[in-house]
């Protein structure tokens, strides 16, 4: 029988992964064993600390269904997320920047035809939003799928509304690039939005008195083969929360100007009622591999 001090212990738990077969996995497991005692040492951990914890993982598990998922808001806010996306775009190569894909990459996104409201059956001020994709060079990109997602005016996604069951997708499309690597939509101007705090992750954010807010953005997802896909928002420029995402996802390339507008019609000559806001983004993507993710709860039969 061996009784281990508390450093032989963390030798010894190392120790007990050396026959991993995959040696990725074995470094991760010891590097994480190696994080995890030490934090224990660290802080003295006592039982009811350990406790708590564990009540407060279970209680994310039990709050992720088919649609929410409470682990990927919890990699959101501690900053674990963005962390995994810095080490895995050091070099960018003048491709645009990334951010957090968060939870809300959900369900069906339909191809919808170029100029399309997305955001038809909601109110809100009216944005139009243009866009091109082009490799590293500048050269427009045909063919290439585009997810875009956002938050509606009350600062949520169709899926946390109990609309989406019997209404489905709204603030969401795919749209395939034209020949000159464009595509444009209608949609409604997003806005700044608190994350869900109806769960543990939310309880842990008010009860460390930080704000729960994410600034103003449209999700994209540009996904082309033989590019590395590319998870982004695009920012809405003078938004108060810029400074203060509660995920840290801003970067400042990613903040667009978004105009004011009064002209009697859009960008692709159809009637606007004024005012309406424009939204002009180009995105430049990079040649590399990696699939994309999926969107939650996709049915097999998507080609998502
Ligand atoms: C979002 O932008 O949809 C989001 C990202 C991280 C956490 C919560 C929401
Ligand atoms: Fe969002």
């Amino acid at each position: 029988m061996t009784q281990f001090n508390d450093a032989e212990l963390t030798a010894a738990v190392i120790g007990s992964f050396d026959q991993t077969p995959n040696p990725r996995a074995k470094f991760l497991l010891q590097e994480l064993v190696k994080s995890l005692h030490d934090y224990v040492r660290k802080t003295d951990l006592t039982f009811e600390e350990w406790d708590y914890a564990i009540d407060f993982l279970t209680r994310t598990g039990q709050k992720c269904t088919d649609i929410r998922q409470e682990f990927i808001l919890l990699s959101d806010v501690l900053g674990v997320s963005m962390l995994v996306d810095a080490v895995n775009h050091r070099d960018r190569d003048g491709a645009t920047e990334t951010t957090v894909l968060g939870p809300f990459y959900v369900g069906e996104h339909k191809v919808t035809p170029h100029g399309t409201d997305v955001s038809a059956s909601l109110p809100g001020e009216r944005m139009f939003v243009q866009s091109r994709v082009t490799d590293l060079k500048g050269k427009p990109l045909a063919n290439v799928p585009v997810d875009v997602w956002h938050a509606d005016d009350d600062g949520f996604y169709d899926s946390q509304k109990p609309s989406y069951a019997t209404q489905g997708p709204s603030s969401r499309a795919r749209f395939v690039t034209d020949a000159y690597g464009r595509f444009f939509f209608r949609t409604i101007l997003a806005c700044s939005y608190p994350i869900p705090t109806d769960g543990p992750v939310g309880q842990m954010i008010h009860a460390t008195k930080r704000p729960a807010l994410r600034p103003a953005h449209v999700h994209f997802l540009v996904a082309a083969p033989g590019y590395e896909p590319l998870i982004t928002h695009v920012f809405i420029d003078g938004d108060k929360y810029l400074d203060t995402d509660v995920v840290f996802g801003v970067k400042n390339e990613l903040i667009a100007k978004v105009e004011k507008r009064s002209d009697p019609v859009m960008p692709d000559g159809k009637a606007a009622a004024a005012p309406w806001h424009l939204m002009t983004y180009e995105f430049r993507i990079k040649p590399g591999v990696g699939a994309a993710p999926k969107p939650m709860m996709a049915k097999a039969t998507e080609d998502a």
